[in-house]
């Protein structure tokens, strides 16, 4: 039997956790016939983008496919902008490359690091726009038959961190290529954070992205730097009764009210108030400038990650009554685990 594979160089996270065999799949027949060798081996497999949205437990017995099928192809209309973009693709290059195309509306979601096409899976967010905003359809393959078919943004069925790639698509089903459309009538989003400071009638796209840049480097970790994954947890959205309890004791907690009238919190200002911020546990911390990252402070285990995880969680369950559940992805010896289970 072949070498098992170090992950180390592909989880954000920076986990030694290995693999036994990881394939990198720059074509749609590739990353089929990968998944179909893996399966005649018996082995697992697992999908992967960048892995900045995972943790790894400890090693993965099976297979890694890395999706890297690349490709941007642009077309218009009257009205808007069309981009076809392979799965492979990066992120925010594909955010600066719009940018240089004069093609807006991406700007707001600079720096997330992963490919596009992981963008769909949790309906990547910030400052104020989510994928699903822009986002046409998506192409997906089915690994069992080969054959390939295309979601509608409807059909994804986003909503916040979530999608039908964690339900109903989540096993045997690969993302290869995403659609965007954006509007030629740009108007800026300018309601979250330090953005509101901008002038909405002279502002550029481009002014839009330096301002974007700027407050997610002074806040968050950069991953090839300090192993993270983000946001480790997502933010709670909680009823109104238990948004005022807390809200009586802190006047100026922060709040987003949801259409359906519940309030999303903020679990980084949960865990702050908890004074956590900075705490460290082995090599394990949570952020110095963003209680919400938690980072590996240098040779952390998936296990020594999710002890800390495990001590945040409870901690702001006894201060709060508020159980966070983390957005990072769980992933142990067979593949993907139920992240909440794996805390409780
Ligand atoms: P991976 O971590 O490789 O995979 C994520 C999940 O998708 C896994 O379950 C994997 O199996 C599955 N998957 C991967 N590729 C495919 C495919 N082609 N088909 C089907 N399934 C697949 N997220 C936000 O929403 N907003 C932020 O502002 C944000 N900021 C971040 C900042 C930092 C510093 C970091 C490290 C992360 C941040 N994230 C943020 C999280 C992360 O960037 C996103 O979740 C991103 O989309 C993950 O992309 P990836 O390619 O690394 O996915
Ligand atoms: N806050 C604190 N202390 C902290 C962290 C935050 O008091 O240590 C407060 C802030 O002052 C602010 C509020 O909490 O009032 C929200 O903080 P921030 O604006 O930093 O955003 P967030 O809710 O922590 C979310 C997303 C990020 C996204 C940013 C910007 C989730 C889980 N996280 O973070 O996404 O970049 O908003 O839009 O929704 C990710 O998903 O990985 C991620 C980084």
């Amino acid at each position: 039997m072949a070498n098992p594979v170090s992950l180390h160089p592909y989880n954000t996270f920076h986990i030694a956790a290995s693999a036994q065999q990881l394939v990198i799949a720059t074509t749609v027949e590739q990353l089929h016939a990968a998944w179909q060798e893996a399966r005649h081996q018996q082995h697992d497999v697992l999908l992967m983008g960048e892995g900045s949205n995972m943790l790894f437990l400890e090693d993965f017995g099976g297979t890694v496919i890395l999706n890297r099928i690349m490709g941007i192809a642009l077309t218009e209309t009257a009205t808007d902008w069309h981009l076809h973009v392979g799965a492979g693709e990066n992120w925010h290059q594909l955010v600066c490359y719009s940018l240089e195309q004069g093609i807006m509306g991406l700007e707001n979601l600079a720096l997330i690091p992963g490919c596009v096409g992981s963008s769909p899976i949790q309906n990547i967010g910030a400052y104020g726009v989510e994928l699903k905003q822009v986002c046409e359809y998506v192409d997906v393959l089915d690994l069992e038959n080969g054959k390939t078919f295309r979601l509608s943004n409807e059909a994804c069925q986003f909503g916040y961190r979530e999608s039908v790639f964690k339900h109903h698509y989540r096993q045997g089903y690969a993302v290869i290529a995403v659609g965007f459309k954006l509007t030629k009538q740009w108007q800026p989003v300018l309601a979250y954070g330090d953005l509101r400071n901008l002038d909405s009638t002279t502002v550029t796209a481009k002014e839009v992205f330096e301002a974007v840049c700027q407050m997610r480097r002074s806040k968050l970790p950069d991953p090839a730097v300090t192993g993270n994954a983000g946001s480790f947890f997502k933010n709670p959205v909680v009823q109104p009764a238990a948004f005022e309890k807390i809200k009586e004791e802190f006047p100026t907690v922060p709040a987003y009210p949801q259409p359906d009238g519940a309030i999303k919190l903020a679990a980084g200002w949960l865990i702050d108030q908890c004074h956590l911020k900075g705490y460290v546990q082995g090599a394990a911390a949570v952020h110095r400038h963003q209680a919400l990252v938690l980072i590996n402070q240098g040779g952390a285990s998936g296990a020594e990650i999710k002890a800390l995880a495990r001590h945040v969680r409870e901690t702001v369950a006894e201060r709060f009554g508020i159980w966070l559940e983390p957005e990072v992805r769980f992933i142990a010896a067979h593949g993907e685990v139920d992240a909440v289970g794996a805390l409780a």
